[in-house]
């Protein structure tokens, strides 16, 4: 059968309310493939018409209020007038040159501006257009890095469980294997070892045993710092960050901090790795680098690293040159973000919303069915036994008129830092509403 617009209308629970959905999303949702959907029986994704603030408005006039940031990137909230009116400037001037060759004012700020950000010598910044290639480029710099001093083999990470670092071939490969469904590609990944998080002793002594045989066979360990997003939302604390960075230091490895998610606030400071007091060799960014208006990434390495790859021979540059890196609108939206964060209280939001989501929250600790209710920063969680049909749960919270998107077991807030008291109460009651009626 084929999937036609008007087949995906008339799927029951995908009802789009109210009006007769408009024509473009008629006519084109036949010819759009989604993203982490069943394309035969997923409900049809819902009409967007404009966002303002935290609040989706559909076609239909019903505003949604946003859990969810866009995917974490809209810390802001939607089209904050800073970035949109520095976004038009650059827009009126250059949106884009190749950055081979080339350079220009607001790429060059921003790489100041983020090294000056980040801490410890993090000073190199390579710019990307998305999470998975910033990690790619990590991968890369890791590997280069030990043969540009004349050490070879070294081709291998350590990644952990319950982690995730993007959908590309080499970032797939240091996923969890089960959310990075390995088995589907093996042929297409790389040898790596995904062990348990050293949370304990006989974590870390197992971590240590491994690193003993095969630190010869390793260019570095990755992992997201402090909280395991797409993974299911898992926290670590900075013991464990403190327990790779030694063990990172005792066998001669770089450690690799993927804060695609955790960096910009998400976890209550602005960069996860400077709350736990470790300094990685090279950290990726994105989401929330823009504020969630374009995609731009960064993958920014210390001078250490960085230095392995200074030399008068050409053999040893790092050969990677997206053609869109270093985007002059991107980078435009990224630097007025961090403005936002230096002249607005954000910090300060997320200490609220923090508090109010353990609140708001707590009400399911004692439901039937759930297994956890964690926060950290601006992040929400309640972790079920299991989710029958997210599908149906999305919906649901649709009907209540917010946008949530629970995945896995986890149902989870991550709302944008300007969202007010009053809303922020209405994504945790749905939250609460939608877990008692499981
Ligand atoms: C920690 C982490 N790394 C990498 C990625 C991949 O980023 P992108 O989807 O922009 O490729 C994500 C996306 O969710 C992420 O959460």
């Amino acid at each position: 059968m084929t999937a036609s617009a008007v087949e995906w209308k008339h799927r029951p629970s995908g009802k789009i309310a109210g009006e007769r959905p408009p024509d473009w999303y008629e006519a084109g949702l036949a010819h759009v493939w989604l993203p982490y959907a069943q394309m035969r029986t997923a409900r049809p994704p819902l009409p967007v018409a404009r966002t303002h603030g935290c609040r989706i408005v559909l076609s239909d006039g019903r505003e949604l209020i946003d859990g969810i940031a866009s995917w974490w990137t809209a810390c802001h909230g939607y089209n904050h007038p800073h970035i949109r009116a520095a976004v038009e400037r650059q827009l009126a001037v250059m949106p884009h040159v190749m950055f081979g060759g080339l350079a220009h004012e607001p790429a060059l700020t921003l790489a100041r501006r983020l090294a000056a950000l980040l801490p410890g010598d993090l000073s190199r910044v390579f710019f990307s257009e998305s999470g998975s290639v910033a990690v790619e480029i990590a991968m890369k710099m890791a590997v280069q890095f030990w043969l540009n001093r004349g050490i070879a083999g070294r081709t291998r990470f350590v990644a952990f469980k319950g982690g995730y670092h993007g959908d590309t071939t080499g970032a797939m490969a240091v996923c969890d294997p089960g959310s990075g469904m390995h088995a589907l590609f093996a042929g297409l990944l790389g040898e790596h070892f995904i062990v348990d998080l050293p949370r304990d002793g006989e974590s870390a002594a197992a971590l240590d045993r491994l690193l003993d045989r095969h630190a010869g066979e390793i260019a570095g360990l990755l992992v997201e710092p402090l909280v395991q997003g797409a993974g299911g939302m898992r926290f670590h604390d900075a013991a464990v960050l403190q327990v790779l960075r030694a063990a990172a230091d005792r066998h001669d490895l770089l450690l690799i901090f993927d804060e695609i998610f955790t960096g910009f606030g998400r976890t209550g400071s602005l960069f996860a790795c400077a709350a736990a007091g470790v300094v990685p060799d090279i950290i990726t960014l994105s989401k929330a680098l823009t504020g969630g208006t374009l995609p731009l990434a960064a993958t920014v390495a210390t001078t250490t690293v960085f230095e392995a790859f200074w030399s008068e021979d050409p053999a040893r540059a790092l050969m990677h040159g997206p053609t869109y890196m270093g985007n002059a609108l991107a980078c435009a939206a990224a630097n007025a973000s961090l403005d936002l964060f230096e002249q607005e209280p954000r910090l300060q939001q997320i200490a609220d919303i923090s508090v109010a989501l353990a609140q708001g929250l707590a009400p399911c600790r004692d439901m039937p069915g759930v297994k956890d209710v964690r926060v950290l920063g601006a992040i929400g969680v309640v972790e079920l036994e299991r989710i029958a049909s997210l599908d149906a749960l999305r919906a649901r919270f649709a009907e209540l008129g917010v946008f949530i998107r629970p995945f896995g077991s986890t149902v989870y807030l991550t709302p944008a830092f300007t969202i007010s008291p009053e809303e922020l109460a209405t994504l945790t009651s749905a939250v609460v509403q939608v877990v008692s009626e499981l």
